[in-house]
């Protein structure tokens, strides 16, 4: 199996664990690292709905975990007729660890739709570099 059809296996079993019964809107997120592994993740719902976590948040946890630090690929999968594009908040995220190159895949269930540049979904970001002394 090629490497894009692995992540997007990874990020399709994740979502067949998205815990979701608010909005009914399963989410699966699968991140290549540069060392050529995968981690996966998907959102998770809570009853105080802003408590509630998307995929991404939990990809990039398990990223972390692992003591990773960056994003090579990521690819994002969710049904329906839109994009499952990341939200606002996790394009930020995304962009903690990667660069304005690293292409963010947006799949269906079917496989992928649509691929942009985090550079086109976050314009003019804000990142760890503006930090440095
Ligand atoms: N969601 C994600 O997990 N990732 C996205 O890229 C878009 C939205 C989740 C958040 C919430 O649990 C549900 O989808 C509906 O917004």
């Amino acid at each position: 199996m090629s490497r894009s059809a692995e992540l997007f296996e990874a990020a399709r079993n994740a979502r067949e664990n998205a815990y979701a019964p608010y909005s009914r809107f399963l989410v699966g997120a699968a991140i290549l690292t540069p060392e050529g592994e995968i981690y996966s993740g998907c959102n998770v719902e809570n009853a105080a709905y802003p408590q509630g976590a998307c995929a991404e948040a939990g990809a990039i946890a398990a990223m972390a975990r692992a003591g990773r630090r960056a994003i090579q690929e990521i690819l994002v999968i969710g049904d329906g007729e839109g994009l499952c594009t990341p939200c606002g908040g996790c394009r930020q995220r995304i962009r903690e660890f990667a660069a304005p190159t690293t292409p963010i895949h947006i799949a269906g269930l079917q496989g992928v739709r649509a691929s942009f540049t985090l550079e086109e979904l976050l314009p003019h970001s804000f990142g760890p570099e503006h930090l440095a002394k």
